[in-house]
């Protein structure tokens, strides 16, 4: 296998519990969402419109539509992702956004990486709160809340499934058979 710098970055990226009090330079945060906004989109909806919330007030506000998480509550810079566009994927009906704005926002965790920032997705919260701290109308769907910070401590690297169980080639390989393999 390739190790490539960015497989590098993927591999030791990790949640933090907490952010410090350092602010986030605005141009990096402007970089995060440059990233965010060259994500793929089904049909190119491009649905994603984000709100970055940096004013303390409404921080707080919004850590207490996210059930006092400790990221939220501590991090400098919150992104209230919203979904503009309710684009469907032609054919099955099924609706786009919530996968368009789930590659938005996962680019913007390892463009954040890249520069040395630590980030994380809530998706606990109320909507009905963030929406009416942020001044969100009643068709644009929230759907996800975007921490950006500075570590506070140190976490532990994160511990991801052995690969023969959780990839497969050609064919769907059951359970009972990866059992027998290891
Ligand atoms: C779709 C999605 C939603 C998440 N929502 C929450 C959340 O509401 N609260 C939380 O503490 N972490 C949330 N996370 C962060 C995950 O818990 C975290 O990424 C996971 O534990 C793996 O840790 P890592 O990011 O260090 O690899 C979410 C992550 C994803 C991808």
């Amino acid at each position: 296998m390739r190790v490539t710098r960015l497989l590098h970055l993927v591999r030791n990226r990790r949640m933090v519990q907490k952010f410090d009090d350092r602010m986030v330079a605005a141009d990096v945060v402007e970089a995060v969402l440059e990233a965010a906004r060259y994500a793929p989109s089904a049909r190119e909806a491009q649905p994603w419109r984000f709100v970055v919330v940096q004013e303390a007030l409404a921080r707080h506000q919004i850590a207490t539509g996210a059930f006092n998480h400790p990221l939220v509550k501590t991090a400098p810079v919150v992104v209230v992702c919203c979904a503009r566009i309710h684009s469907h994927v032609s054919g099955s009906g099924r609706p786009s956004f919530p996968m368009d704005l789930a590659a938005a926002t996962q680019t913007m965790v390892i463009a954040a990486a890249d520069l040395g920032i630590h980030s994380s997705w809530i998706y606990g919260f109320r909507e009905s709160v963030i929406r009416s701290v942020v001044g969100i109308p009643d068709d644009v769907p929230v759907v996800a809340l975007f921490c950006l910070g500075h570590q506070a401590g140190l976490s532990d690297l994160p511990e991801r499934r052995p690969r023969a169980d959780v990839i497969a080639w050609d064919r769907w390989r059951s359970d009972d058979a990866r059992s027998r393999l290891s």
